[in-house]
């Protein structure tokens, strides 16, 4: 019999964790990224760590006349000539607007 109780004992142990009221870690929200970690997990591929590498005819982002609200809107719309893709629904608008002030920090002029 003192096994049994034991088991159950344990079993509602189980339950009440997986009730889920406040403090259940299954809600919380996952951390925003930085500007400068969505550079470097999306943008590096064609702008390189820099804003200078070019691939696939990626604009200097070092050398450009854009001020982040510019650049949140090419991000947010894509270029105009489409050779850079439209990132709204990769990224959200605060992710977005993180990722431009940090690609604004890599112009020098
Ligand atoms: C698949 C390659 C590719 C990726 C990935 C990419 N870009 Fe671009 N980007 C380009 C190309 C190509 C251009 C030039 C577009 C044109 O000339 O029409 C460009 C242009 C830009 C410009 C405009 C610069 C200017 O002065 O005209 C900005 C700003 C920019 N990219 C930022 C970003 C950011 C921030 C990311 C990451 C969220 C990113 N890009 C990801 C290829 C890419």
């Amino acid at each position: 019999m003192g096994f049994q109780k034991i088991y159950i004992l344990a079993l509602l142990g189980v339950l009440s964790a997986c009730g889920g009221n406040d403090s259940s870690t299954s809600q919380q929200p996952k951390a925003a990224r930085t500007g400068k970690e969505i550079y470097t997990s999306i943008c590096v591929a064609c702008h390189g760590v820099d804003g200078k590498a070019g691939t696939n005819g990626a604009a200097d982002l070092s050398k450009s006349n854009l001020n982040a609200a510019g650049m949140a809107y090419i991000i947010e719309n894509g270029s105009l000539s489409g050779k850079m893709a439209s990132y709204k629904g990769i990224l959200n608008p605060e992710e977005i607007k993180s990722v431009a002030a940090y690609a604004a920090t890599l112009k020098h002029p």
